[in-house]
């Protein structure tokens, strides 16, 4: 099974104290300080496989259950989840900040490198390690603005741990979803 190659590089976040300097747009500032949660996104294209960090996540409904997530274009995993038509969010534990570093770049080789992970209902890879994940089917796709909206149902799901989630308020930057 091989890791897609995505030579792109990008820098879509920056750190917490450059925001100052950085962010001269109000709103921009403001937007800035929502908290979220941090997720790994995994998707499978046939024997593709490819995972990115994902904030911008929200349920959005209870029946059917629904959550929504907000992908820029120019990621890798952007036209897998819409090849395949799956994805699956993993909520991470406090303790696995380390997954950051393998996720938030686009470096295939390292990104399931000495992870346990397997093949779930979906295709898409899912981790041993996690606080829970959930397999999606998406519903609808938006574009309102420079993410492309995925609406994904939830067609499997497990609670795998009850540690403390993995937010935005444990990471030192911040995502601007700039490009
Ligand atoms: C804390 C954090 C949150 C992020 N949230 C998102 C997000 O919600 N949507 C997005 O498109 N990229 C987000 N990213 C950026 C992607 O994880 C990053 O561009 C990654 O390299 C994409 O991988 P890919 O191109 O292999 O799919 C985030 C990065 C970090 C560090």
């Amino acid at each position: 099974m091989s890791v897609a190659i995505n030579w792109r590089k990008r820098q879509s976040y920056i750190a917490r104290s450059e925001m100052g300097k950085t962010m001269d747009k109000a709103w921009l500032k403001a937007l800035g300080h929502m908290c979220y949660g941090i997720y790994v996104l995994t998707t499978a294209d046939r024997e593709k496989i490819n995972g990115m960090i994902a904030s911008w996540v929200s349920q959005v409904s209870y029946d059917p259950p629904l959550v929504s997530v907000a992908v820029h274009p120019n990621r890798y995993s952007h036209d897998m989840i819409q090849g395949s038509g799956h994805f699956a969010l993993h909520l991470l534990k406090r303790d696995q900040r380390y997954l950051l570093q393998k996720f938030k770049l686009p470096n295939p080789a390292s990104k399931f490198e000495s992870l346990a992970w397997s093949r779930g209902e979906t295709g898409c890879p899912i981790l041993k390690e996690c606080l829970a994940f959930m397999e999606c089917k998406v519903r609808k796709i938006y574009n309102p603005g420079n993410h492309t909206l995925f609406i994904g149902q939830v067609v499997a799901a497990q609670l795998v741990s009850e540690e403390p989630p993995l937010t935005t308020l444990d990471y030192e930057g911040v995502y601007l979803g700039r490009e």
